[in-house]
């Protein structure tokens, strides 16, 4: 009896002891990590003491204000507060300096560091590859915007000939003829509905004419079913990668693929590339057909597209598949949200200051007559057309910031200095919104039409409105 209850006992004990083992190991590894990450924070405490901050919770940073309050109403109370720049924190172990100020700014756009690898890198599933590496040493298959480095210099140089100022020209008869099918649709609407929401149709014109302009792609895209899904799909990869952002367990691609929106964003990065794919193909078997190729040869310049299928990269070799559909899918994308993006507010700020929209009215009717169409000659004839325009994109800029990661050291004009591998954030949102720069941000329209005729100038010359 004594025998066999010692034999059950021993691989209890084996059990026992293993749990034991594990229990020990996970605590080891637990303390490992919460030492790793109060050095971390010491070390960003340390980065930032010269900056102020509005008040943060050392675990939740700045969240629990962010979820609670508008985001853009805060951020304009804590531009008020604190000239120049302050810490925002992420997490309590992870901060960035938010900077407004054009000197501050001025700065940092003049060096070369590279963009930062937390939020762009979640686009990397999009418009680059999947699984993303880190983008401070990305390799193949990244498009410019997420590019780096070497790489990101031999892509810049080769696809800058395709935005040349005599390519642009001819573009906008084939953004007037876009833009004629979305107003002609408009009108049809409108007599079945008093109100419209403008947003997807303006997308679905900017598309119609990045298809046309840049990839050699004719059709009437704006009716067509394949570019309505891509359009879908880009509002959902925005809104996901948005949501990704904010959410600290949404960080680690493991666990991000797993959950609901992983599968979802997955979906819409499918959908996106299938759409790219499609010109990629169409424009590849146009070049095989006879004289394509030798038509495109005697163009003094090329189509965005053809500049990619035609590249010499390096040792006479042409772009692999991996980088000619990164930079397809990037052009694609910020070849017509950004623009959707700027029209829609500038509608909406003529929309909201109607007397301002009379006299663009005014203007462009003067200029054109009846019924004649746009051409490139009359766009700098429009000054205040111009500056309606420019004032809407200050006040609703549509890439509202960018991040770079210090690969150096820097010290700003006050003598402030922030280390090497810190996160800085430009935000252009807080520059136009900048009361020392902008003295009553927030007279939309109003102020620089009639008061600061010279806005454009001004804006640009000081860099208190960026891009
Ligand atoms: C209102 C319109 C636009 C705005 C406000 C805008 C804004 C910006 C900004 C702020 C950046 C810098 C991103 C960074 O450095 O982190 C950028 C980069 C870029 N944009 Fe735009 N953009 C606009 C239109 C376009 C269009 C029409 C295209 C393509 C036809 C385009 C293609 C790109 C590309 C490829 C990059 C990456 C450039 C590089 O890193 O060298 N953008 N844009």
């Amino acid at each position: 009896m004594s025998v066999s209850l010692l034999s059950l006992t021993r691989p209890l004990d084996t059990v026992s002891g293993l749990l034991q083992l594990a229990f020990l190991l996970g605590l080891a590894l637990l303390l490992l990590k919460a030492a790793q990450l109060y050095q971390c924070r010491q070390w960003l405490l340390k980065a930032v003491q010269q900056f102020p901050s509005p008040p943060s919770h050392w675990l939740f940073g700045h969240k629990r204000e962010l979820q609670k309050e508008d985001e853009l109403q805060l951020l304009l109370k804590w531009i008020e507060d604190f000239p120049c720049a302050f810490s925002r924190w992420i997490w309590g172990t992870e901060a960035e300096i938010m900077i407004y100020d054009p000197d501050y700014m001025k700065l940092i756009l003049g060096r070369s560091d590279p963009k930062s690898d937390g939020s762009y890198r979640l686009m990397a599933p999009w418009i680059g590859p999947f699984p993303p590496t880190p983008l401070t040493h990305c390799g193949p298959g990244y498009g410019l915007l997420l590019l780096n480095g070497e790489t990101w210099f031999q892509h810049r140089q080769m696809l800058t000939p395709a935005f040349h100022y005599d390519i642009l020209k001819p573009y906008v008869r084939l953004m007037a003829d876009s833009v004629q099918v979305m107003l002609d649709k408009w009108e049809e609407l409108l007599t079945q509905n008093s109100h419209l929401e403008i947003f997807e149709h303006v997308s679905l014109m900017t598309l119609d004419t990045i298809m046309k302009c840049a990839f050699s792609y004719q059709g009437n895209h704006q009716a067509d079913r394949n570019s309505q899904s891509y359009i879908q799909a880009i509002r959902d990869l925005n809104n996901l990668v948005f949501a990704r952002m904010r959410n600290v367990f949404y960080q680690k691609d493991f666990f991000y693929w797993l959950t609901s929106e992983g599968r979802r964003n997955h979906k819409a990065c499918q959908l996106a590339h299938q759409h790219t794919d499609r010109v990629i193909k169409r424009r590849k078997a146009q070049l095989q057909e006879e004289g394509e190729l030798e038509k495109i040869r005697n163009k003094r310049h090329l189509d965005f597209l053809d500049i990619l299928l035609l590249a010499k990269v390096e040792n006479g070799r042409g772009l692999s598949d991996k980088d000619l559909r990164a930079e397809v899918d990037t052009f694609m994308f910020e070849g017509h949200d950004t623009t959707a993006s700027g029209i829609s507010w500038i509608l909406y700020a003529l929309a909201t200051h109607r007397e301002h929209q009379q006299r663009c009215r005014e203007e462009i009717q003067s200029l054109l007559g009846d019924g004649a169409s746009i051409t490139w000659e009359h766009l700098d004839q429009m000054p205040y057309t111009t500056m309606c325009i420019k004032e809407a994109l200050r006040l609703y800029p549509p890439v509202p910031g960018v991040g770079r990661e210090l690969s150096k050291p820097i010290t700003f004009p006050d003598g402030r200095s922030l280390p090497k591998g810190f996160l800085v954030l430009l935000s252009f949102y807080a520059l136009h919104h900048n009361p020392n720069v902008w003295p009553n941000p927030e007279v939309s329209l109003h102020r620089a039409m009639l008061s600061c005729p010279s806005q454009e100038d001004q804006g640009t010359a000081s860099g208190s409105t960026l891009p």
